[in-house]
């Protein structure tokens, strides 16, 4: 968590509203492995991180809520009576979302004032989103004791992501940043929504992500539309999600879908594999399994399900002859967004000069690196 930002909020907030808030941080994620398997309530291995959400909050008595985005410096005035989603991709929807949510389970709310920031980067495929939502579910939960447990907050920040942001997201980002623990990743099972915390520690090798500093129109839509292929999969497989199914099923009615929906198919199942390996890697301090498997990942991602990029694949491409990274792969939705790489501390200096050089040569744009710590999930400052 960021002090310098809690103290940027509560003097915003002050200035704006002259009351003393309640304070939430609600974290970004990463995600170890285990992509697009949360919606075929496969397993995933997420981790929150020490970037997030601030997010302060009071009652204010009046006809109105007030909510003021300190980063792009816009106040937004709404009324409780009459919530409808906001303009299309703006940071609106992910507040008038989890109050829509909440008014749908027949709970009355009063109006609040709200003031939020954060340091996550957007588009970064670091759920700025699942920390924003999850904020503002933790931060009405405990202004107004409506008496929501973890779990019900991530789902009402869920349907909240589905219905105003127009994702049909799974439950990896909103559970991760709600439920995460300090230098663990959490092995997630996304049928029960339970998980096993892991603790990491890679020794002499870290985690680094990369941002391609790019984030491709129609990757929403695209994600929902491999969602429907999934889905429309699993029906014809008569199961509940992809989970259910082994290759030999899909090769059973391979005849009857295309080559591409077949390979997306094929690539959940083998990622949902992945992830089990990848926990037992993690147990045997096997960290050249785990640069295989995150390889692997990358490769299904980008030829079978095809949610990759050219910026992403040049920057996983450009790691694999350097023999002090152990493997790397696109993180989170895809179509942009970081890389997450398995580095040898001692040469992350002289990595992080290289890529920037090459990234330049070839997009003519910079990419932006960072480390991260696995930190706590949705908290009360
Ligand atoms: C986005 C979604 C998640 C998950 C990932 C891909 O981050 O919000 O639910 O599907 O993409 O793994």
């Amino acid at each position: 968590m960021n002090k310098k930002l809690v103290k940027e909020v509560k003097k915003s907030f002050k200035s704006h509203f002259k009351t003393k808030p309640l304070i939430i941080f609600s974290p970004g994620r990463i995600n170890l492995i285990g992509e697009h398997t949360d919606y075929n309530e496969g397993l995933v291995f997420p981790a929150a991180i020490n970037k997030g959400i601030v997010f302060a909050i009071q009652k204010n008595n009046s006809k109105k809520s007030n909510i003021y985005a300190l980063n792009k410096e816009e106040m937004h005035k709404f009324s409780l009576n009459a919530i409808t989603p906001f303009k299309k991709a703006s940071w609106q929807n992910y507040i008038l979302g989890v109050v829509a949510e909440i008014q749908k389970k027949g709970i009355v709310l009063e109006n609040f004032n709200a003031v939020f920031a954060g340091n996550i980067p957007s588009g970064a495929g670091m759920s700025s989103s699942a920390a924003l939502e999850n904020s503002v579910v933790f931060g009405l939960n405990s202004l107004f004791e409506l008496g929501f447990s973890k779990k019900e907050m991530i789902l009402i920040s869920q349907n909240a992501e589905h219905n105003y942001a127009g994702v049909k997201c799974g439950i990896m980002d909103q559970y991760a940043s709600m439920f995460g623990k300090k230098q663990s990743a959490l092995l997630l099972d996304c049928r029960t929504i339970k998980s096993n915390t892991f603790k990491i520690d890679f020794k002499d090798y870290k985690l680094l992500l990369i941002n391609t500093n790019v984030k491709h129109e129609l990757s929403e839509s695209a994600y929902n539309d491999r969602r429907e292929v999934c889905e429309k999969v699993s029906r014809l497989l008569k199961i509940n999600a992809l989970r259910d199914a082994t290759k030999a099923d899909l090769d059973f009615i391979k005849s009857n879908i295309s080559e591409e929906d077949y390979q997306k198919c094929l690539y959940i199942i083998q990622e949902n594999e992945r992830v089990h390996l990848f926990s037992k890697a993690i147990k045997d301090n096997n960290n050249a399994a785990l640069g295989k498997y995150l390889y692997q990942s990358h490769n299904g991602l980008s030829k079978q399900y095809k949610v990759s990029c050219k910026e992403l694949d040049f920057l996983v491409d450009s790691t694999k002859e350097n023999p002090n990274i152990l493997g790397a792969r696109m993180m989170g939705g895809g179509f942009g967004g970081c890389t997450i790489n398995l580095i040898l501390k001692s040469e992350v200096k002289k990595f992080k000069k290289e890529i920037s050089k090459l990234y330049q040569k070839e997009f003519n744009k910079e990419c932006s690196i960072y480390s991260v710590k696995l930190s706590k999930g949705t908290r009360k400052v």
